[in-house]
């Protein structure tokens, strides 16, 4: 059984703790946030220890494993603190707001021997996770071109209002468009060309066009959370290849072939209670069990790494970079 701790109360904090306790191999015996009244809160409602530090926490808890659920800014420092408490670390993403700090990290659990997990979730969310297999298994022939899609409002709940200050979050683009940049990395790898437009307003980088070039295939992300308060969250894709397409978009991911009926697969939905704009807990509850159970057999991390993580950093700097000089 993993002895977790986690750090950082605050909207991913309740949704990571929420997968715990359906989790059979991991325990969340205690929880820290500086604000007393929330770790105080988290404390009742998962029946953990609560404590106002992550070194607080440590002092006082046997832990094996630690879950950083902190504002961007503070994921290098506390990565490093408990790779020196000899922690294994799940950490959510963006997995630091520059390289050289991604790189620190990955020199900190290196040296002290321990795993570290980067919440990139959309690779463990069902309906591209389904993708990723389709794309890999040749089923429909090669991938031709793909859209990947994913914009809100702007995430208004942060704790002291956080993510609005890009020097803390890096703006729209490092918060909330990684997740494709990291899934593009997923599916096709490092593409041969990238090419970056957007819009930058007071809180940053907030929306982003980038074309990604392929060997034999092309790829359109765009991403962002400028838009007027509520606008529901959208997350959609569309992926042509030789013989089909899989459509995520206005309904449920639906598989087109030409000839056959098109196909709507069924995943199972696990619903969350942390509000928020995400519905259902199934890319955190698939990525916490694969962490938690990756651990507890001693085996490496190969979904995803903290060097594939540090690549979805860099080429998102990257997009932000090119976004900025042309804006
Ligand atoms: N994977 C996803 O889909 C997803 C979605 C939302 C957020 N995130 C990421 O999760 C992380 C947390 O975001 P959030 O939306 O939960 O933010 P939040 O503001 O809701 O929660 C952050 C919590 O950290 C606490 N905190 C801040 N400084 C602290 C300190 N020094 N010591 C102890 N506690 C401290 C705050 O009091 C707050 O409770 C961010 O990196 C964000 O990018 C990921």
């Amino acid at each position: 059984m993993l002895r977790v701790g986690l750090v950082g109360c605050g909207f991913m904090g309740r949704m990571h703790s929420n997968v715990y306790s359906l989790l059979d191999g991991a325990q969340l015996v205690a929880v820290a946030d500086h604000k007393p009244a929330r770790a105080e809160k988290f404390g009742i409602d998962f029946s953990a220890n609560a404590y106002l530090s992550l070194e607080a926490m440590f002092a006082a808890e046997e832990l094996d494993a630690v879950d950083i659920c902190l504002p961007t800014h503070l994921h290098k420092e506390a990565t490093i603190l408990a790779a020196q408490a000899g922690k294994h670390i799940f950490c959510e993403k963006p997995m630091a707001l520059a390289v050289a700090d991604a790189d620190a990290m990955i020199e900190a659990v290196d040296q002290a021997g321990v795993q570290l997990m980067i919440g990139h979730c959309i690779r463990f969310w069902p309906e591209y996770a389904l993708l990723k297999e389709i794309t890999d298994d040749g089923r429909l022939g090669k991938l031709l071109s793909i859209n990947l899609l994913r914009y809100g409002e702007f995430p208004h709940w942060s704790s002291d209002n956080w993510l609005a200050d890009e020097k803390l979050a890096g703006g729209g683009v490092l918060d909330m468009h990684i997740h494709d940049t990291d899934f593009i990395h997923y599916l096709l790898g490092d593409p041969d060309s990238i090419n970056s437009w957007g819009t930058v307003d007071e809180r940053g980088p907030g929306h982003v066009f980038t074309t990604m070039t392929y060997p034999g295939c092309v790829a359109h992300l765009e991403g962002g959370w400028n838009l007027p308060s509520h606008t529901p969250f959208k997350m959609a894709f569309r992926a042509i290849f030789e013989r089909g397409a899989a459509i995520m978009d206005a309904g449920p991911l639906t598989i087109y072939e030409p000839g056959k009926e098109p196909v709507v697969p069924e995943f199972a939905k696990m619903e969350a209670q942390g509000g928020g704009n995400i519905s259902d807990l199934g890319g955190y509850y698939h990525e916490l069990r694969y962490f938690v159970d990756r651990v507890n057999a001693g085996q490496p991390l190969e979904i995803v790494t903290p060097l594939t993580s540090r690549t979805s950093l860099e080429t998102t700097l990257e997009e932000i970079r090119q976004l900025k000089s042309r804006a």
